[in-house]
């Protein structure tokens, strides 16, 4: 077992446009890590978000940047040292999934921006990516400029001034833009040392009570198999704060779904804690960073398919309140993100695609004034008051980002 296994501590979104090589710098940065999952992970507890872990690691002796690598072995032969392990959460470039994008973005601490250097800037998923970075706040930003190979350097010059302009008056404005070829693996040690740099391990205070984004949730049971061998449910996602130890009792909301007399209401589970996976292992304890799976004393029947996902889990009393409607403070973006089309203001009456932490809701706008709506939901969230929210209308075939809202009450 190498350093590799160790739990991730900061968690760091890989964005950009579709095709320009998220993938692709993932399999570069994570190195022989990939394959190397425990049985228990082989038989199905591994929670597949999209996820990566990588360790980076410095050669004793070199400069930086030269001496980052991901590598166990230095070019003189020697051992390399290990600086931190980093989780990569995948966010699909693809244009429907960007509730995906955004569910993701509430549990990275910050994020590595991919762009192409052989197509124009921006492309739309950039762009949108970049928006929702800045929705949700999240100011630590590498901006890798990828595909070098594939460009002159004075194309590669362009596309950086392009990079520039881009991101001017953006929350990735100043952020640095790194040239790399994740295919030839050219730069990567820039790269490790940006991050290094840019994007550090925030400080978790001691003592909060544990809070989990619940993104996935399972059954892991084969077909067939008999109440004696059943294993509970399992969820998956992220701690955002505190700790989880093996038996810690847990209460998850909104909870189930139950109806009585044709109402349906949300009620809490309470389940505890009976196994934990982190960085690839099976563990006791649990801090924030990296993806962790949760296995749990649920009915497995209560998790299967994703149902508990955009929940969120903690001590029993410890949780923020759920909100089966609430009122929001709105602000809209000036435009449709890649294009010209204003936005018309918030209509009541009217569908939004609402992303709540991990969460994602279809609400129709109750009431809605200048500056703030009211919205009921077709699936409750738990969240705290002043939680932020990306907001997405349908325009023609697809929800698009129309701007950002604030829990209120
Ligand atoms: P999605 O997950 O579909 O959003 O795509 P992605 O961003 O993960 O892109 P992926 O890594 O799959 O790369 C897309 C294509 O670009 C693949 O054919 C890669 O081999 C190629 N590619 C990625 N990085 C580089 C690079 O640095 N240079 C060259 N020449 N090709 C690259």
């Amino acid at each position: 077992m190498t350093g590799n296994h160790r739990q991730p501590e900061v968690n760091i979104g890989l964005v950009g446009h579709v095709d320009h090589g998220k993938t692709t710098l993932v399999q570069a940065l994570s190195g022989e890590w990939t394959d190397q999952h425990s049985e228990e992970m082989k038989r199905g507890i591994s929670i597949r978000l999209g996820y990566a872990d990588a360790t980076f690691r410095r050669c004793p002796g070199m400069d930086a940047p030269e001496g980052y690598t991901v590598e166990e072995t230095c070019p003189d032969g020697g051992e390399s040292e290990v600086l931190r392990t980093v989780s990569f959460v995948d966010a699909p470039g693809h244009e429907t999934l960007m509730a995906t994008m955004l569910s993701g973005a509430s549990m990275m601490d910050g994020a590595v921006l991919l762009v192409a250097a052989n197509e124009p800037v921006p492309q739309a998923q950039t762009a949108e990516h970049l928006m929702a970075l800045d929705i949700i706040g999240i100011e630590n930003i590498v901006i890798a400029q990828n595909k070098v190979d594939l460009v002159d350097a004075d194309r590669a010059r362009e596309n950086y001034r392009e990079i520039q302009e881009f991101v001017e008056g953006t929350v990735a404005e100043g952020a640095p833009v790194v040239p790399i070829s994740a295919q030839q693996e050219v730069n990567m040690d820039l790269l490790i040392g940006a991050i290094e740099e840019h994007i550090p391990t925030p400080e978790r205070a001691d003592g909060d009570d544990a809070r989990m984004q619940v993104a996935r949730s399972f059954d892991i049971n084969r077909p067939g198999t008999t109440f004696d061998g059943l294993t509970g449910g399992v969820l998956g996602g992220s701690l955002t704060q505190g700790r989880l130890r093996v038996g810690d009792d847990l209460e998850i909301r909104p909870g189930r779904r139950v109806e009585d007399g044709g109402q349906a209401e949300y009620q809490p589970v309470s389940t505890s804690v009976r196994s934990l996976q982190a960085g690839g292992a099976t563990v006791d304890e649990v801090t924030p960073g990296g993806l962790l799976g949760v296995g749990t004393g649920l009915d497995p029947s209560l998790t299967k398919g994703d149902s508990l996902a955009g929940q969120v889990a903690g001590p029993p009393g410890s949780l923020p309140p759920t909100w089966e409607q609430f009122t929001m403070d709105v602000e809209l973006l000036d435009r449709l993100v890649g294009s010209e089309e204003d936005i018309d203001p918030v209509n009541t009456g009217e569908p939004l695609m609402l992303t709540v932490g991990t969460a994602t809701t279809v609400g129709a706008v109750t009431s809605a004034r200048e500056g703030e709506c009211e919205v009921k939901l077709k699936r409750p969230v738990c969240a705290e008051p002043g939680a932020k929210i990306a907001i997405n209308r349908r325009v023609g075939t697809r929800w698009r980002l129309i701007g950002i809202g604030t829990l209120t009450e």
